[in-house]
């Protein structure tokens, strides 16, 4: 499968938004990355569900909504009725991960599970069969523009393994820190979604920028 480009839309101008939105529909983006922070589970709050509601309004690619919150279950039905396509919960955010999983399928949506840069992908193994996505942070989660971990495309290797067998279809998301100069490897290495935030945004031409991250 050729790799997917998920531009994170924390990096967007969120005085031009609309703008921004339009930009990503004209560019070679499969999907629209959209981060939610709650300023618990990450020491950081990014933006809520009139915000999502009013991305959907113009996107015409799927939202991939990604929860830094705790307790997410609280929230599913919301995401999905602001027009998440994809809903993924943090492995560390969740007492019962497999009831969330089944919860956001019934509500129409592909389901993932993020791992922070200190979790194991070992423990996905019960439970890597059911979800749709699996996204490997290479930052601590809570802000854009941090610096790639090299550790990533380790767990990325072990996910490709873990997934082979039993789960060939997932998809492999990495997100922080992505760019030019990483994404051969992170394909290499098994990734076949890239979330890109600053690269995207503060490049000088993001259009460009998102062509050259595809056709790598
Ligand atoms: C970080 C977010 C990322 C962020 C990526 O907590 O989950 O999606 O927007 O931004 P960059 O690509 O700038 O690291
Ligand atoms: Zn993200």
């Amino acid at each position: 499968m050729k790799h997917l480009i998920a531009p994170s839309i924390l990096a967007a101008d969120f005085a031009n938004l609309q703008r921004d939105i339009e930009m990503l529909n004209q560019s070679e983006a499969d999907w629209i990355h959209v981060d939610i922070m709650d300023g618990l589970f990450v020491p950081n709050i990014s933006f809520g569900f009139p915000v999502v509601e009013a991305v959907n309004k113009y996107a015409t690619k799927p939202l991939d909504v990604h929860l830094m919150i705790t307790d997410p279950d609280r929230y599913l039905k919301n995401f999905a009725d602001a027009g998440a396509a994809h809903i993924t919960v943090h492995y560390e955010a969740c007492t019962h991960l497999h009831r969330t999983i089944q919860a956001i399928k019934e509500l129409g949506c592909k389901a993932g599970v993020a791992l922070n840069p200190h979790t194991p992908v070992a423990l996905l193994e019960d439970i890597i069969a059911d979800v749709d996505l699996v996204l490997i942070m290479s930052v601590n989660p809570g802000f854009g523009g941090q610096k790639f971990i090299q550790n990533t495309y380790k767990k990325i290797e072990q996910l490709k393994t873990l997934s082979a067998s039993q789960n060939p279809d997932l998809f492999i998301e990495v997100d922080g820190g992505v760019n030019i100069g990483n994404t051969p490897q992170l394909i290499q290495a098994g990734a076949n979604a890239l979330v890109a935030g600053n690269f995207v945004f503060s490049s000088g031409n993001p259009l460009a920028t998102i062509k050259e991250l595809k056709q790598i």
